[in-house]
């Protein structure tokens, strides 16, 4: 039978091609057949696309064993897998799903997030670039790597606006703007599926976690999330609208609850919205083993209960829960889930088969696997993910021009102080893909390198398995000392909220003891998420944010403390001053009291600022750039005509360097609150000594809309205000009236 269903796939496929019609995959229309397909499937077979497994290789979530796995697949019980990273064994379970009786390949799906072999900066690291030509590069080089290993899919980008530093998964996201992580959607789903996803050296991307799982309560990883409708559109709704709009291949719904039904159950968010209003065409898969959670969640008894809610929402398949597998057949004869309703989900996943061309080569993504030991193709990636890392090294202080380190005379001997300078695997982050820990160029490693001339000093300081502080040399002899803190690889990422977000109090006593040499102090922070470190920021001359680099990270960080380049990164997520400030974002509101730290009955605290220590859009140079007051090309606007915005930046300083002009808006009056300011653009200008370059930034109404009490995105004539700066809180104004 299994030869029937390939026969027809041909035949209808050279048919096609024979009409003319031959096109990239991508455009193809394949419904004729795919219902030519679903036709010959029986009911089980139908099933069994709708289940994906997980392999035994690696778990990505609460184990769930299974056994018989290829068995399985010559019963035609699996549609995909996820978790399989070696070629031979996605070999060999292809290979189980041809003797199928109808013969329907299997989908390979990995958690590609920021590299599979080349370990880029975690996705939070690669925002701070602003470079989004970059970040498209490294999610490029990334498919190209994982399409070699031969897989089809990856469960990303992760485009969950973030603005609570509790929550651990801040660090697979673009931070806590609406905008920008819209922007970097767009860039992260065309860089994993190119133009045509279909090109078998890229992958399917994964929109994901739909929706608003990062506003989960208290910050606490899976807790439930209890937002506004008007947040949900306003807030954490465009970036997955963009992502569809981009052409992003597949849906990933979360863990969390909202309005009292967990996602994956969640009608309003699947059916209505999603493939209703946004008439959405792929297919959605359940985050791991989320249907069978809902029996956790108390909306479901069991789980065929579970597996009828998430079937009837609009869940099309499931990852490891069993529950369709085991259940669906039985809803379906007891007519209480359609035949017609399995159709649907299994057409949405038959359909990116056959885009993927696997129904007429099921093997065509295992022919590069040699790519994988080409070491011109290596050095190449390797080069893009160090220029990846030393874009998204923020420079938070630098007081009295301490950094760059010179490899001259001056600077004859540096102290390299803390175990992290040393460690391979923390570089690597979490959610690292196949990279591999001793690819990795440690921090020691990039300095000795880029510092020939110097004398490197290695000292402990402190214990990284207990974090207690090691006796210190005598520091005197030193010109400079680097100490590197921070959170490990496994202090960030899924399942790793914290209550403390401080770096460790003794690495910050440690900073201190070593400030006490009187010596020039250079601080690395490290890790996946804001932190504070309000302690010890007295005692570092200069403060350098180098999140986890991953593979190029030694040589990255050595490129900017040397000035072979000039740190040029902004921060995505606001960093706290204090653990109690926390969620703290730049685009909070007004309030009817609005902030006024000089008057009592006012928004905020009696002991602390509401102002973070380092602002969105923050981040320092080697040199001084100077951005001119905003000027409009007119003072008055209708709906429709364009809004130019103009502007300069001078490079006041001594060397070349790279500013981020960013814009923002305000709309002064709404008809609900808004935001203080929201960010709308921002452009990269590199400039040398003395240079200026004029801005000019374009705005449309569109640019100035928002949801209102009906969800209904409008913009409202009205005063608008229009921000140019260098941070979120260092900008320059101008006003404008819109009209009808
Ligand atoms: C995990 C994560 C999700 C990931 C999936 C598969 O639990 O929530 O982001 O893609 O399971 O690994």
């Amino acid at each position: 039978m299994k030869h029937i269903v390939r026969v027809i796939t041909v035949l209808l496929s050279l048919f096609v091609t024979a009409a003319g019609l031959a096109q990239p995959y991508a455009q193809k229309d394949f419904s004729m057949e795919v219902d030519s397909v679903l036709n010959l499937m029986t009911l089980e077979e139908k099933i069994g696309q709708l289940n994906q497994l997980s392999s035994n290789e690696r778990f990505t979530g609460p184990v769930i064993q299974n056994t018989n796995q290829l068995e399985q697949v010559r019963e035609g019980k699996v549609g995909s897998f996820l978790n399989i990273t070696r070629p031979d064994i996605l070999v060999q379970y292809q290979e189980a799903a041809m003797q199928s009786r109808m013969g329907i390949p299997l989908l390979f799906a990995l958690d590609v997030i920021h590299g599979m072999k080349t370990i880029f900066p975690i996705p939070l690291g690669e925002a701070a670039s602003f470079d989004l030509a970059l970040m498209e590069s490294s999610a490029q080089i990334a498919a190209l790597e994982a399409s070699a290993y031969g897989l089809h899919w990856t469960f990303a980008p992760m485009i969950d606006v973030s603005r609570d530093a509790r929550w651990g998964r801040v660090m697979e996201g673009a931070g806590e703007d609406t905008w920008y992580n819209s922007q970097v959607a767009v860039v992260r789903v065309k860089g994993f599926q190119g133009e045509d996803y279909t090109d078998a050296k890229t992958v399917m991307a994964c929109a994901k976690h739909f929706v608003a799982y990062s506003a989960a309560i208290a910050g606490k990883d899976y807790n439930t999330v209890d937002i506004s409708r008007n947040s949900l559109w306003e807030v954490y709704f465009p970036p997955f609208k963009a992502a569809l709009d981009a052409g992003v291949a597949t849906f990933m719904n979360s863990f969390n609850d909202l309005d009292g039904m967990p996602a994956t159950g969640n009608k309003y968010l699947q059916t209505d919205i999603l493939k209703g209003k946004w008439n959405y065409q792929g297919f959605i898969v359940s985050d791991w083993n989320s249907i069978a959670e809902m029996i956790q969640h108390r909306v479901a008894e069991n789980p065929k209960v579970a597996a009828k809610l998430a079937i009837t929402a609009g869940n099309d398949m499931d990852m490891v829960s069993l529950a369709y597998i085991t259940h669906l057949k039985d809803l379906v004869e007891e007519g209480i889930v359609s035949e017609g309703r399995i159709d649907d989900s299994v057409r949405r996943i038959l359909l990116k088969k056959f885009e993927l061309g696997l129904f007429e080569d099921p093997y065509r993504y295992f022919s590069r696997t040699k790519e994988l030991e080409d070491e011109s193709i290596i050095a190449n990636y390797r080069s893009v993910a160090r220029d990846a890392g030393r874009k998204s090294i923020v420079l938070l202080k630098n007081e009295n021009k301490v950094l760059p380190i010179l490899d001259t005379k001056k600077s004859t001997s540096i102290a390299l102080v803390g175990p992290l300078m040393k460690s391979q695997r923390d570089m690597l982050g979490a959610w690292a893909g196949r990279g591999e820990t001793k690819d990795v160029v440690t921090v020691y490693e990039g300095i000795e390198h880029a510092l020939p001339n110097t004398k490197i000093t290695y000292i402990e300081g402190y214990n990284l398995e207990n974090n207690e502080l090691i006796a210190l040399p005598d520091l005197s002899k030193f010109d400079v000392i680097i100490v590197a803190v921070g959170e490990r690889h496994n202090e960030s990422g899924e399942a790793r909220s914290k209550v403390d977000i401080n770096i460790k109090a003794s690495q910050q006593e440690l900073v201190k003891r070593l400030k006490s040499s009187g010596k020039p102090v250079v601080a690395l922070v490290m890790g996946g998420r804001p932190v504070v470190f309000s302690e010890m920021e007295p005692f570092a001359d200069a403060i350098l944010m180098t999140w986890w680099l991953g593979t190029e990270a030694g040589n990255a960080i050595a490129d900017v403390l040397t000035g072979k380049y000039n740190p040029s990164a902004k921060l995505p997520m606001s960093f706290p001053g204090h653990l109690g400030q926390v969620p703290v974002y730049y685009n909070y509101k007004s309030t009817g009291r609005p902030w006024n730290p000089e008057r009592r009955y006012t928004f905020g605290y009696i002991d602390h600022t509401i102002l973070p220590a380092y602002p969105f859009g923050y981040g320092l140079s080697y040199t001084d750039f100077e951005i001119a007051a905003p000027v409009l090309d007119k003072g008055r606007y209708a709906m429709g005509e364009t809004i130019t915005i103009t502007t300069s930046v001078e490079n006041k300083g001594q060397v070349k360097g790279k500013e981020t002009v960013q814009l923002y808006i305000q709309d002064v009056v709404s008809s609900l609150t808004r935001p203080i300011i929201e960010f709308r653009g921002f452009e990269q200008v590199e400039l040398n000594p003395g240079e200026k370059r004029t801005v000019r930034f374009v705005l449309t109404d569109k640019d100035l809309g928002f949801y209102n009490a009906e969800t209904q995105f409008v913009t409202e004539p009205g005063e608008f205000k229009v921000f140019v700066g260098n941070s979120s809180q260092n900008l320059q104004e101008i006003s404008f009236v819109l009209s009808e």
